[in-house]
């Protein structure tokens, strides 16, 4: 009897320590699936997409990720978005992108603060196997799965076409642009200085502003006011940038002598462009960036094909598929027919100090 009791515990020992060793093993192997939590192992069942942003310090990007995350939601309505906000700093926005790598999102969407700087975590992205679209900005060497963007060589030349339009007397214009770590700040130049060399303005200064930091642009401004005597225009990098220019200007009595445009359809600019202090602003339908966006990060995430027609761009080492949208110039004349009919301002506000 004794014996045989003795042989069962040893024997129900054995078993428990057998499923206690499969139970820890099973444990520490478990794969890791795309899209499994670091915590606790588990594949979350629906679709989350990283989106790294640069920051919200310009108007546009809230409609950027607010269409964009509707728009992922009206195509799947399980989608999640995990939205970090980098502030426009570089080493927090690498760090939040290696953060959402680790969390094993399916599709990375990235609006990057140096376009010279990402390679190295696109490439770890890459690697744990979730697709990249570099959103609005190119990511230079990283080969990313699409580059969606507006032609920003066309918005330059929308910008230098509305100047040459209205009238450049003595040829000379100024540039206060964005930050060169923006690839797009040298496609839009490019634009404008081919609608300058064509019509035989010169450029006689150009500052870019780090981050940009409209104050920065204003603050260089009000140090140059000396050498505006007879320059025609300021091509301001985007609105932002040219509400503070008008300010200064107005400040030094300037106002109204020096024509501005802008880019972005902010509606401080659009209410400007009606009431004649500011030449035109380019008018890209942001809207409809995000959603082709929220779209193709859908058939990114199941592996299709892109349905969308892209062109190839070069990052500087890859072709990259690159979808873009034209962007709009906007004067006076065609607010009603641009920026009011699609929506993107209300006719109440762009009017707002405008008595007929
Ligand atoms: C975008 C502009 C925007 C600027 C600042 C650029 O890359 O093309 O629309 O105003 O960034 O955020």
């Amino acid at each position: 009897m004794k014996i045989v009791a003795k042989k069962n515990i040893k024997r129900i020992v054995a078993c428990f320590l057998a499923v206690m060793m499969l139970f820890v093993t099973a444990c520490g192997s478990a794969p890791k699936e795309p899209g499994d939590d670091p915590v606790t192992g588990e594949k979350p069942d629906h679709l989350v997409v990283g989106f790294s942003i640069d920051s919200y310090l310009i108007e546009r990007w809230q409609r950027d990720t607010d269409i964009f995350a509707a728009k992922l939601k009206e195509l799947d309505s399980e989608a999640e978005v995990n939205l970090q906000n980098a502030n426009g700093d570089l080493e927090t926005q690498k760090e939040q992108i290696k953060y959402l790598i680790e969390k094993r999102v399916d599709v990375l969407v990235i609006v990057c603060i140096d376009s010279d700087s990402l390679s190295d975590v696109v490439a770890e992205a890459k690697s744990a196997g979730i697709p990249v679209i570099a959103y609005d900005r190119l990511i230079k060497n990283a080969d990313v799965d699409l580059y969606i963007s507006f032609d920003n060589e066309m918005v330059g030349q929308l910008m230098g076409q509305s100047l040459v339009d209205a009238g450049l007397p003595n040829k000379k214009v100024m540039m206060l642009s964005g930050p060169n770590e923006d690839n797009n700040v040298s496609l839009v130049e490019t634009g404008f200085k081919r609608v300058m060399d064509e019509n035989g303005i010169e450029i006689v200064d150009a500052y870019h502003a780090p981050g940009w930091k409209a104050e920065d642009a204003a603050a260089y401004l009000s140090e140059h006011l000396n050498e505006l005597d007879d320059v025609d225009a300021i091509m301001c990098g985007n609105d932002n940038i040219a509400t503070k220019v008008i300010k200064t200007l107005s400040e030094a009595r300037l106002a109204g002598k020096i024509k501005i445009v802008g880019q972005d359809a902010d509606l401080e600019a659009c209410q400007r462009v009606v009431e004649g202090t500011q030449v035109m602003t380019v008018y890209k339908p942001v809207e409809k960036l995000a959603q082709a966006a929220a779209q193709c990060t859908i058939e990114l995430a199941n592996n299709n094909e892109l349905s969308t027609e892209t062109d190839a761009m070069s990052d500087g080492s890859y072709d990259v598929p690159y979808y873009f949208l034209d962007p709009i110039a906007v004067t006076k004349d065609n607010m009603d027919d641009t920026v009011i009919a699609s929506g993107f301002h209300m006719k109440e506000e762009v009017y707002m100090n405008v008595t007929n």
